[in-house]
């Protein structure tokens, strides 16, 4: 059994789609075998920007989702430990503790929260997300986390994750450790459209639950080079999403380059090239339709799972809080008074220890 642990996850917000998979799933498939693997189902970071009635009841249903995609993918049920962060109320008392330890300034530069508030069209900052790497950090450290794997855009939050464990050291005695980020190779993927990363809301995605009918009818409609009104015609194949998706997903690549020397020459169709690419993806995707097959058979192991994760993940977290009030000295206070209290009237009383 692995000694070191990882953290990383997502908010509940829809499937998961091949951005995600180089973005970070894949990376975590690999580091599951190296490291006691933890993942957060952050339902309470998205209500920073998602926080209706409606939003929260959609939670459960996004959550499985995300779990089986996961599976599928290539997590193993018997490694991993899911949880939902909104069933771990002890994350709010580190996240309380945490804000001390970090300045509004700082959290101020980071370009991640401006770009989250502009697409949840904010017009100002809500607290809750100007302190979104705060809770971040409480989730990383809430199970003593020694490395997170996420994406370009959340490493500040790591960095400011790695802050507050130091601060918390120094000012009460050593209780976490520091972590450290793991960056994907393909840190962001573009979408079928070419205009922006792939994300649910533009509509511009490959899902890992796609059938292969889909994958085709979606690269069939993909934004390729605009000048190319004719098979004949040159066409540029550096930043053509068609090609970034042939790198990135088929590993013929002897294939790839004759489509590549084609294409710059016109001497290929764009049918051609985006029939190889729905072939390819589809070849990728099929080891992880077979998974899915398998764990939708076993029915309620998804909720199983989360059930237990979370139940296993919160005894962690307990004794976390637990080691903090001890090293902060809150336990002590409250315990003096309660001795005292003792001492005038006796009684059975709740302790903090
Ligand atoms: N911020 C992550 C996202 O972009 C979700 C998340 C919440 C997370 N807590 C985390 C990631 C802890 C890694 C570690 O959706």
């Amino acid at each position: 059994m692995p000694t070191k642990r990882m953290l990383t996850g997502d908010r509940p917000t829809g499937k998961l789609h091949v951005g995600h998979y180089v973005g970070s799933i894949k990376n975590r498939v690999e580091l599951q075998h190296q490291y006691e693997s933890f993942f957060i189902i952050a339902d309470l970071h998205m209500l920073t920007t998602k926080n209706s009635k409606e939003d929260i009841a959609e939670v459960a249903a996004n959550a499985r989702m995300m779990v089986l995609d996961s599976l599928a993918a290539g997590i193993e049920p018997d490694l991993a430990t899911f949880y939902l962060q909104s069933a771990i109320p002890e994350v709010c008392e580190i996240n309380t503790i945490f804000q001390n330890l970090v300045t509004v300034p700082r959290l101020e530069r980071m370009p991640s929260l401006k770009e989250m508030a502009r697409d949840a069209k904010k017009e100002e900052m809500p607290y809750g997300l100007l302190g979104y790497p705060v809770l971040q950090a409480a989730d990383i450290l809430c199970v003593k986390a020694n490395v997170v794997p996420v994406g370009k855009d959340n490493v500040p939050h790591v960095e400011v994750t790695r802050e507050i464990a130091r601060r918390f050291n120094n000012l009460y005695g050593p209780v976490f450790p520091e972590p450290d980020f793991l960056m994907a190779e393909v840190p962001t993927l573009v979408g079928t459209d070419g205009q922006g990363k792939m994300s649910k809301s533009v509509g511009n995605t490959i899902y890992l639950s796609d059938d292969e009918a889909t994958v085709r009818k979606k690269v069939a409609g993909m934004y390729t080079d605009p000048k190319r009104i004719r098979a004949d015609i040159p066409g540029t194949v550096e930043g053509n999403p068609v090609f970034i998706y042939h790198d990135v997903f088929n590993p013929n690549t002897a294939e790839v380059e004759d489509l590549k020397t084609r294409y710059r020459e016109g001497k290929v169709g764009d049918v051609e090239v985006k029939e190889k690419l729905a072939a390819a993806l589809n070849r990728f995707l099929d080891p992880m339709r077979v998974r899915r097959a398998r764990f939708e058979a076993d029915s309620g192991l998804v909720d199983r799972l989360i059930v237990e994760g979370t139940e296993k993940t919160r005894a962690e977290v307990k004794q976390t809080v637990f080691d903090m009030r001890k090293a902060m000295g809150l336990t002590a206070t409250y315990n003096q008074i309660r001795r005292k209290a003792e001492r005038s009237a006796p009684k059975e009383r709740d302790t903090l220890d």
